[in-house]
């Protein structure tokens, strides 16, 4: 199977822990837009969805589904979302898309964090994948300083030439080199430097199942 009908695969499975009436969180990517496919597709029966990206907000809105901001929706039965990297605790790096914090929100703020992912995004250490952080522009310089400092490689992300600018007015640092095996430290770290909004680390609220999708079927392993 190629990567895509993995991730649809894994979407399709995550249509189990979706119950009628209730207001789900949806994340943001490649699998999550399967997900929302399969959500129009089968006419699920939510009251709502909470996105945590305008291009989310779309499709869902696209597909016929209310979108809720997250204040006036309260808590969230479920989250889905994809992920870059995850590891056997079900700690992840996001944010590949920039839309890591609204993100760590959202799950933060929903019951169940359901993770989607094809089979290459399961690994035993994190960080060979980038780690994104969200910055106030005017902390991009220092922030990266004190990145260093960290043992990272941090770079600028840029698109056609320009600064990639978040759903929140910020720009993003990949940061390359960074051999993750504390993230829930690492993650509680980079987040007390000044000028950094949040980082792509979901370790102290990591996902609680994991629908790991690869040519065998579609494992789900659960938070232990
Ligand atoms: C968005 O900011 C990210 O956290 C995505 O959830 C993550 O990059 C996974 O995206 P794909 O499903 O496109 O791989």
């Amino acid at each position: 199977m190629d990567q895509n009908a993995l991730k649809l695969a894994a979407a399709t499975l995550a249509l189990d822990y979706v119950e009628d009436n209730t207001i789900i969180g949806v994340g943001t990517g490649s699998t999550v837009n399967f997900f929302i496919a399969e959500l129009i597709r089968t006419k699920a029966r939510i009251k709502a969805a909470v996105s945590s990206s305008v291009a989310s907000s779309k499709l869902l809105r696209d597909g016929g589904f209310e979108v809720m901001e997250l204040n006036d929706a309260g808590a969230l039965s479920i989250y889905v979302d994809g992920a870059d990297e995850i590891n056997r605790e079900l700690a992840m790096i996001k944010g590949a898309g920039a839309a890591l914090t609204r993100e760590k929100i959202v799950a933060a703020a929903s019951e169940k964090f359901i993770c989607i992912a094809d089979a290459t995004k399961y690994v035993a250490v994190l960080g060979r994948f980038p780690l994104s952080i969200e910055v106030i522009p005017m902390g991009r310089s220092y922030v990266s300083r004190e990145l260093v400092k960290l043992g990272g490689h941090p770079e600028w992300r840029m698109r056609d030439g320009k600064a990639v600018v978040t759903d929140n007015g910020n720009w993003i640092l990949d940061v390359r080199g960074m051999t993750i095996t504390n993230p829930i430290e690492l993650e509680t770290t980079i987040n007390q430097i000044a000028g950094v909004v949040e980082n792509g680390l979901f370790a102290r609220r990591g996902a609680d199942v994991l629908l790991l999708a690869s040519n065998a079927g579609v494992e789900r392993i659960s938070q232990k």
